[in-house]
């Protein structure tokens, strides 16, 4: 009989027994007559025990001839072992090698310091790497938390197109495609869409790939990202604020509960998330600026903040420094956001809108807030904007045909992904990295 096939995330099932592990050699490290082959599958790593003479000849001449990153199925007994990485060891019997890498041309990632741009050219190797494939699993996570949170509480997850005839986000540039010889562009935002979902379904949400043009180089930008957006009739901006507080809780609890290990791999100070608890602190735009002005007397920031402007890198991180959760902006200038956002009845110059910025200087994760209510503002809004109104037609539709207070959010995946995995740059929070002039591979 053949032993069963395990992950090695799931060896602590099979303590004491004999299970086949199907995966790649990591590591090898030889010590005299033992060999001690380190594998890894996707789920975890393991290290394996071949003594020369409790194995066959031809096992261990197999394994200590491996290459790093040749495929194998390795079959061994599993015994715990408190000094291992995943708490268990295995003593290898057997060992088939699928695919062995050649000795003449070898993996070109070594364990050895490679400078970014190598990985980042190498980048669909680079995530077979610890660090890197323990980002990718915190993703995974994130989004699992995701879909749970809005599930759990009857959000309908329906699905915006991608080719849009038309701008969303008009503080942001376009893609466009050619469209059987029109012009259509890549979507900045699903969220006009799920404007009509949420009138149809009550409360949606979607998550998709979003796209933005602008030439930005910064550590947070990408021109391809994954956005995932509620929308809710009925709400309004209070309502938003809290669902979004709530959300980011979640999600950092279930990667807290789930992917410690990993946030650990990645050298993560899990102490700040285990902060990361709703309510969050709620700041107006003005409050904000008042805090710039005074870092600015402080000596603490070079700019001195002009009212109506919006907020720059270096503001965004002087702010959330000062907060150990996320804080909510709320109230920006109608001018610097978006023409779809509803003016606050107290203060027409500003909307009822709110940024969330992260911790740690990795600002804004989430930009929402309730949307336009009345149809004649927003077709005077259209028009401010110079956006071409037959576009918009069925938009203003929405306001037309039993319109209710709505509003929404939307917060970019990647950018989640950075912080809780406390990483430097967006870059490695997603497989293939789309970036200005660039895109890995
Ligand atoms: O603030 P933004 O532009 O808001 C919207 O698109 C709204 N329509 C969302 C809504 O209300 N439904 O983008 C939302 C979030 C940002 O807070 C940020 O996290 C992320 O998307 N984001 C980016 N992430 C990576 N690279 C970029 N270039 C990003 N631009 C925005
Ligand atoms: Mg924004």
């Amino acid at each position: 009989m053949s032993a069963p096939v395990s992950l090695i995330s799931r060896l602590n099932e099979h303590d004491g027994q004999e299970v086949t592990i199907r995966g790649w050699l990591y590591n090898l490290r030889e010590s005299g007559k033992l060999l001690f082959p380190q594998f890894r599958d996707g789920s975890g790593i393991v290290q394996g025990v071949v003594p020369k003479n409790a194995v066959t000849p031809e096992v261990f001449e197999a394994v200590k001839g491996l290459t790093q990153e040749s495929s194998v199925i390795v079959t061994g007994k599993v015994k715990a072992e408190k000094r291992a990485p995943g708490g268990y060891e295995m003593d290898v019997t057997n060992v088939e090698v699928v695919q062995k890498v050649p000795e003449d041309s070898p993996y070109p990632i070594t364990p050895k310091e490679h400078g970014t741009d190598f990985l980042m050219e190498h980048r669909h190797l680079w995530i077979r790497s610890q660090r890197q494939a323990a980002i990718l699993r915190v993703r995974s996570q994130i989004e699992k938390a995701m879909h749970e949170f809005f599930d759990s509480r009857d959000f309908w997850r329906t699905d915006p197109p991608i080719l849009t005839p038309a701008a969303c986000e008009g503080t942001s540039t376009l893609f466009p495609v050619d469209y059987f010889d029109e012009e259509a562009f890549l979507t900045q935002s699903g969220q006009l869409y799920i404007e009509a979902t949420a009138m149809a379904l009550g409360k949606v949400y979607s998550f998709g790939p979003t796209f933005r043009a602008e030439k930005s180089k910064t550590r947070r930008h990408l021109t391809e990202f994954w956005m995932v957006e509620p929308e809710v009739a009925y709400a309004e901006l209070d309502d938003i604020m809290k669902l979004a507080e709530d959300f980011i809780s979640h999600i950092v609890k279930r990667v807290l509960e789930h992917r410690r290990k990993d946030l650990e791999t990645i050298g993560r100070d899990i102490s700040k998330l285990e902060k990361i608890e709703a309510p969050f602190p709620r700041i107006t735009y003005d409050e904000a600026v008042a805090m710039l002005k005074e870092g600015h007397a402080k000596g603490e920031l070079e700019n001195d903040f002009a009212w109506g402007g919006d907020l720059g890198s270096p503001d965004e991180t002087y702010i959330s420094s000062r907060f150990d959760r996320p804080v909510m902006i709320h109230r920006y200038p109608v001018e610097v956001k978006a023409f779809y956002m509803e003016p606050d009845p107290q203060n027409p110059k500003v909307a009822l809108c709110v940024d969330v910025l992260a911790p740690e200087g990795y600002g804004e994760v989430i930009g929402g807030s309730q949307r336009m209510g009345s149809y004649d503002k927003l077709l005077a809004r259209v028009h401010e904007h110079n956006l071409p109104e037959e576009a918009f037609k069925w938009y203003l539709d929405l306001r037309k045909f039993g319109g209710v207070p709505h509003a929404g959010f939307g917060m970019g995946l990647e950018r989640a992904v950075a912080w809780i995995c406390g990483l430097e740059h967006v870059r490695e929070t997603i497989p293939f990295p789309r970036m200005l002039h660039k895109m890995y591979p």
